[in-house]
């Protein structure tokens, strides 16, 4: 594993002090970067088979435990209706469908819309991007059809009044879901609003999934439970669950994807779930593909404070603390090996730490060449809009925090040329 030794061990050690003495302002100084090691995601690994049998769950137990929380198993009952199917969506060139999934038995109790748009003319089964979105299923498209969310949604006094969508935000989102250019590549898309599962803020939780697995006298989650991210991530195995069930899609090739706290989302969710052939982290920064032992741009302190109902409580502990932390976010997107992985990052997104990014998926390609791939093609961060194509794929776009038509370029590019037949799939 890398040891990087550019702070003398003194230094690191006054580190926590000198950043609560700052009252943990953020850094954005290379050259402030402390000494760290990297804990070895192939530690006690001596063959690839270890990897599957052992170390594989040991890390997802202590992501789940320290970081994401853990999460329930779903049960067998698999509650979709199809509300409805048109073949002449987006001006005759989709086959649309709207599927509800309920969890609960009673009829306020969550419920989640996937709204999943098919290129019309596929020959075969379809492989599918699928994604968390923001702000509800309607701000993605000017599809009309599409039912505004009936959900809490963020109120930016545009978009929402009283925390309520109205028309306004019909396609609002549209610039970060190239529909029309995602069908013309022959990829499905499916997506589903976040607040379906848990609303975006410290108030969500009981409107969230989380209550609905609460034991017998239970009021409240235990610290090493799930928080929104688990429960977005959730969602997405289970909108996995009824893609396969899909005869449209070809469930050996659904990529799960994700912007920023969304990436963070579709990465758990990838790490988690094995039936997603392919991983893409777009801007996810803290708490997704940066590592957190750089402490560069937003720190485990910063994102707790602003997010505290994002991650489990036992991840606050490792505030101005990260050395403590048991992982660190290369082995996260190591748990998705040997699957393709791409990372997008963009150049002017510097609280979310390109450099830790890269540094992420440098040292989560020994766990990807044990599997066999050609793990990650670069020693150090490309340039921007030069792609890296390996099984780990990453780039740097030029702009901001943002997810863009180049991105998805790029993320269509990587899965055309490696997303097959998913390898962890017995069926
Ligand atoms: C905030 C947060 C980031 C997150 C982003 C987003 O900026 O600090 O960690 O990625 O929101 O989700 O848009």
């Amino acid at each position: 594993m890398q040891t990087l030794t550019r702070r003398t061990l003194l230094q690191t050690a006054a580190l926590p002090f000198a950043l609560r003495a700052q009252g943990s302002k953020r850094s954005y100084d290379e050259s402030k970067v402390g000494a760290y090691t990297l804990p070895d995601p192939l530690k006690g690994v001596p063959n690839a088979d270890a990897w599957r049998k052992h170390r594989r769950d040991e890390l997802l137990q202590l992501f789940a435990d320290n970081v994401y929380g853990r999460r329930p198993n779903p049960g067998s009952h698999q509650p979709f209706e199809d509300v409805a199917v048109d073949d002449n969506a987006i001006g005759g060139k989709a086959r649309r469908k709207l599927v509800k999934a309920r969890f609960g038995k009673a009829p306020d109790d969550p419920s989640m819309d996937l709204l999943l748009y098919l290129p019309k003319n596929r020959k075969a089964q379809v492989p599918v991007f699928l994604g968390v979105n923001f702000r509800g299923n309607h701000t993605i498209t000017l599809d009309p059809a599409i039912p505004l969310t009936p959900k809490w949604v963020y109120n930016n006094g545009k978009a929402a009044v009283n925390n309520r969508s109205t028309e306004s935000s019909r396609g609002t989102q549209a610039n970060q879901w190239p529909v029309e250019q995602i069908l013309a590549r022959g990829y499905g898309l499916a997506t589903f609003y976040a607040g379906d599962l848990f609303p975006d803020h410290d108030g969500g939780y009981d409107a969230s999934v989380l209550p609905l697995f609460y034991k017998k006298g239970q009021s409240r989650r235990e610290p090493n439970e799930w928080g929104a991210i688990g429960a977005w991530a959730w969602g997405l195995s289970r909108a996995m669950d009824y893609l396969e069930t899909d005869s449209d899609v070809d469930r050996h090739r659904v990529a799960v994807i994700g912007h920023s706290r969304m990436g963070k989302t579709a990465l758990w969710a990838g790490a988690s779930d094995a039936r997603f052939a392919m991983v893409v982290s777009n801007c996810s920064g803290a708490g997704g593909a940066a590592l957190a032992r750089r402490r560069f741009g937003e720190s485990v302190k910063d994102i707790n404070r602003s997010f505290p109902w994002w991650f489990c409580e036992n991840y606050r502990s490792f505030a101005d603390n990260e050395d403590a932390l048991p992982v660190d976010q290369h082995e996260l997107l190591a748990l998705c090996a040997p699957r393709p992985l791409y990372v997008g990052t963009a150049e002017d997104d510097r609280g979310a730490d390109t450099k830790g990014q890269f540094l992420s998926a440098l040292n989560a390609a020994p766990v990807y060449k044990l599997l066999g791939t050609d793990g990650f093609g670069a020693n150090e961060v490309p340039a921007v809009h030069k792609p890296v194509m390996t099984t780990i794929g990453f780039h740097v776009r030029t702009g901001r925090h943002d997810i863009t038509p180049y991105d998805w370029d790029q993320y269509m590019n990587h899965a055309d040329l490696h997303m097959r037949h998913n390898p962890e799939r017995k069926s």
